[in-house]
């Protein structure tokens, strides 16, 4: 890939092409949905399993209401409020989705980008852009197009520099169902993200709207929840205590991580034969900063200081509610925990 303009990447997708597309949270590789060609190429370029849906990007409230059946009270309420920004609507699916998009599920994510060339971008074509994070399969999510050209170097089309994202976790993905059991919404939180529940409720509550948090306990509803995700190319560990030498962090990475399988739910595991020299990461004491560089840092950390292994000292770790996203995407990274 190569890096390119607005009006370029407008015209690979004309083609049938897909592109490397910036967003607040992390790099996307975008199609049209309208052109089966492309979603399909999302899913063989990024070697993305067929099971794995895509979350769809529109530039308005009035595209969106397009792409699904059901535009509830709710639904209207969480993106006036939070759009364009980071959260992510599960609804029922128009028949303008395809079921290469949802993976055969009757629900579509949405989502309105604040980045203003993705918007630019989503306003030129007028068609909606499916985009998963635009990373191969189970690996660190790209947060510069410089991230983007490093993980698909052989295919041939355009990236947009959109700088550094800002937030740099992918969205939070919220479910809603109206089928009001007990005249309430049903939400769900399929993936924590810089949205947080409280932040949901608090404004529901203000508008008067009925709803509760309910948990989404059938995993074909709430898929892409795999707990390997999001591995940076060497391993990651994870490390609950204080009192440890780098010395005993590579004799117990060696044990453990050639006890491991060679692949974890298509995800490999990588192994270097000998653990030689580990890097700690040390992320940023405020939640926002270390949402923002904590991709980055898992890419680069290790190359930059031909590390065998990388780790996060998590003792004294923080318990609120905005570090709940960058939680869940450090377990699912690390390959080992201890
Ligand atoms: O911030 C983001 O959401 C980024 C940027 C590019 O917008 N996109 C992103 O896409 O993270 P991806 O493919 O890496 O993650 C999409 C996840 C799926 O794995 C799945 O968990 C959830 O969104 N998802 C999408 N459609 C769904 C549906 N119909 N029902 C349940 N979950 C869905
Ligand atoms: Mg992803």
């Amino acid at each position: 890939m190569k890096l390119g303009s607005v009006q370029e990447a407008a015209i690979k997708l004309e083609k049938g092409d897909v592109i490397g597309m910036p967003t607040e949270t992390v790099y996307g590789l975008a199609g049209r949905i309208d052109i089966k060609e492309e979603i399909e190429k999302i899913f063989l370029v990024k070697k993305r399993p067929f099971f794995d849906p895509l979350i769809v990007h529109v530039n308005s409230i009035e595209q969106a209401k397009t792409l699904t059946t059901d535009w509830s009270l709710v639904a209207n309420e969480l993106a006036l409020t939070f759009w364009p920004g980071p959260l992510t609507l599960v609804l029922p699916k128009s028949d303008k989705v395809s079921d290469l998009i949802t993976s055969g599920l009757q629900s579509v994510g949405i989502r309105m980008p604040n980045h203003p060339l993705a918007l630019e971008l989503l306003q030129k074509i007028r068609t909606p852009l499916a985009a998963p994070s635009a990373n191969r399969f189970g690996r660190t999510s790209p947060t510069s197009a410089l991230h983007v050209l490093s993980e698909f170097p052989d295919y041939d089309s355009i990236v947009i520099d959109g700088g550094l994202c800002e937030i740099g976790l992918e969205s939070t993905v919220l479910s809603i169902q109206s089928i009001q059991k007990n005249y309430k919404f049903q939400l769900s939180i399929l993936r924590s993200g810089a949205i947080l529940e409280s932040q949901i409720s608090e404004h529901l509550i203000k508008k008067n709207i009925p709803f509760e948090f309910v948990e989404e306990t059938n995993k074909r509803l709430a898929p892409g929840q795999m707990k390997h995700h999001y591995m940076p190319e060497i391993p990651l560990i994870v490390i609950d205590s204080k009192n440890i030498s780098q010395a005993d962090i590579l004799k117990i990475a060696q044990e453990k991580i050639h006890q491991m399988p060679d692949i974890v739910e298509g995800v490999e595991i990588r192994k270097p034969k000998e653990f030689k020299k580990a890097r700690e990461i040390k992320l940023p004491i405020d939640a926002r900063m270390a949402a923002r560089s904590f991709y980055s840092l898992l890419r680069e950390e290790g190359h930059q200081h031909q590390a065998d292994l990388i780790y996060i000292i998590i003792s004294e770790w923080h318990h609120s509610e905005e570090w709940r996203p960058l939680k869940d995407r450090l377990y699912k990274a690390a390959s080992i925990v201890f």
